[in-house]
C-alpha cells in the first residue's frame, strides 16, 4: 500500500512516544510505503486533491529517525489510505484541509478518520452525545452560569473546547477569589464557550485512555498526574501505568461503537475518569506506543493489518 500521513512537521514528532510514528513504523515493517505531508501541502488542482508529499523511510535508531527519499506532487487518489493525524487546534487551516480531503473517492482511498466525522466531533463536546456516561457538565460562555455551576458542585474543572494535552485545563473551587478572573480568561471575556465539569476525585488515581479501533477496545493505559499537578496528561507531566479495561468501561465502549462506526471515526481514544467519559479524541489520539510497551503486545501491527483489510483497493 501507499499510505499518506498528514502530520505536524516530522522533526517535532517524538519517536518513542508518538502514535503516528508507531503506525508508520508498523506499516513500513509490513512492506508499505509511507508518505508525509502537512496541512499546507494539500491542494486541489485539475479536478482533484493533491499533496506535496515526502516519501520517507524510517530508521528509528538513526538521528533523525526518517530519511526523506523524495518530495513529489501527487494526486492523493494514488494513496490507498490517507491518515489525518495533525494535532489540534482544529482551526480554520485544519477545517479547510478536511474539505479538501472530502474530494477523495472512498472507492479508491480510505481517509481516516473520516473528514466529516472529524468535523462533527469536537473532542470535548462530542462526549455530550453520551450524556448518561459523562460527569455533571455545563457548557457556556456566561460567567453567571459557569459560576453558578461551580458553586453547585464545589470543585470543578474548566476546559477550553479546543485544547489538547491538558492545555488550559483549570481546576477551580467555589469561593476561589480568582474564580471570576479564571472564567474571564478561559472564555476570553465571554467570547467563547467553555466546558465546566464536576471535579472527579478519582482523577488523582488516573485518567484512563482507551484506544478504540472501529469501536472495539484495542488497549488501555492509565495516566497518573505528576507531582504538583492535577492533570494526568503525559504532556503535562503525567506518568503511564498498566491497567485493565473494566466491565463498565467495556459497556461504555459498546455504547459508543455504533456512533463511531456510523461517523467513520475508526481510530479514537477516549478518556475515562472513575468510569465516567470525559473526552473523545478523534484527531490524533496517542498512547499506542505506551500501551504496546506496558502490555508487551504489538498493537501497531494489529492496526496496520486492520488497515490492509479496510482499504478499498488492496495493494
Ligand atoms: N471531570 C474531571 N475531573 C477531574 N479531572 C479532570 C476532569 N476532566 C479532566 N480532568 C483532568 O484534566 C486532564 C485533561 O482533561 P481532558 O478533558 O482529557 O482534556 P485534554 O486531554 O484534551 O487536555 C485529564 O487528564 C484529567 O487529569
Ligand atoms: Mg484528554
Amino acid at each position: 500500500m501507499q499510505v499518506a500521513f498528514i502530520v505536524d512537521p516530522l522533526s517535532q514528532l517524538q519517536v518513542g512516544h508518538d502514535t503516528s510514528v508507531a503506525l508508520m513504523e508498523a506499516l513500513q515493517k509490513r512492506g508499505h510505503r509511507i508518505f508525509c505531508l502537512g496541512l499546507a501541502d494539500l491542494y486541489w488542482d485539475q479536478g482533484e486533491t493533491w499533496g506535496s508529499v515526502e516519501e520517507i523511510v524510517l530508521d528509528l535508531g538513526a538521528d533523525p529517525w526518517y530519511e526523506v527519499k523524495e518530495r513529489r506532487l501527487l494526486p492523493l487518489s494514488q494513496m490507498q489510505a490517507v491518515w489525518m493525524r495533525k494535532d489540534p487546534p482544529v482551526d480554520a487551516a485544519y477545517l479547510y484541509a478536511t474539505y479538501l480531503l472530502d474530494h477523495l473517492s472512498p472507492r479508491r482511498t480510505l481517509v481516516l478518520n473520516h473528514p466529516a466525522g472529524i468535523r462533527s466531533a469536537n473532542e470535548k463536546l462530542y462526549a455530550l452525545r453520551f450524556k448518561e456516561w459523562i460527569p455533571r457538565t455545563c457548557v457556556s460562555s456566561s460567567k453567571a452560569l459557569l459560576r453558578q455551576f461551580v458553586e453547585q458542585v464545589g470543585q470543578a474543572v474548566l476546559k477550553p473546547l479546543g485544547g489538547k494535552g491538558g492545555e488550559g485545563i483549570l481546576r477551580v473551587n467555589a469561593g476561589d477569589p480568582n474564580l471570576n478572573s479564571l472564567i474571564e480568561l478561559s472564555t476570553q471575556f465571554g467570547r467563547l464557550p467553555v466546558m465546566v465539569q464536576e471535579y472527579l476525585p478519582q482523577a488523582a488515581a488516573g485518567d484512563k485512555r482507551i484506544l478504540l479501533l472501529e469501536g472495539e477496545p484495542l488497549g488501555a493505559v492509565n495516566r497518573i498526574p505528576g507531582e504538583g499537578d492535577f492533570r494526568g496528561n503525559v504532556a503535562a507531566g503525567g506518568r503511564v501505568e498498566k491497567t485493565e479495561i473494566a466491565e463498565k468501561e467495556r459497556a461504555l465502549c459498546a455504547a459508543l461503537a455504533p456512533v463511531l462506526r456510523q461517523e467513520k471515526l475508526y481510530f479514537v481514544g477516549i478518556d475515562v475518569i472513575g468510569e465516567r467519559l470525559t473526552e473523545i479524541n478523534v484527531t490524533s489520539p496517542t498512547m499506542l506506543r505506551e500501551i504496546c510497551q506496558l502490555e508487551g503486545v504489538d498493537l501497531a501491527d494489529q492496526v496496520a493489518q486492520w488497515l490492509e483489510k479496510k482499504v478499498p483497493i488492496k495493494a
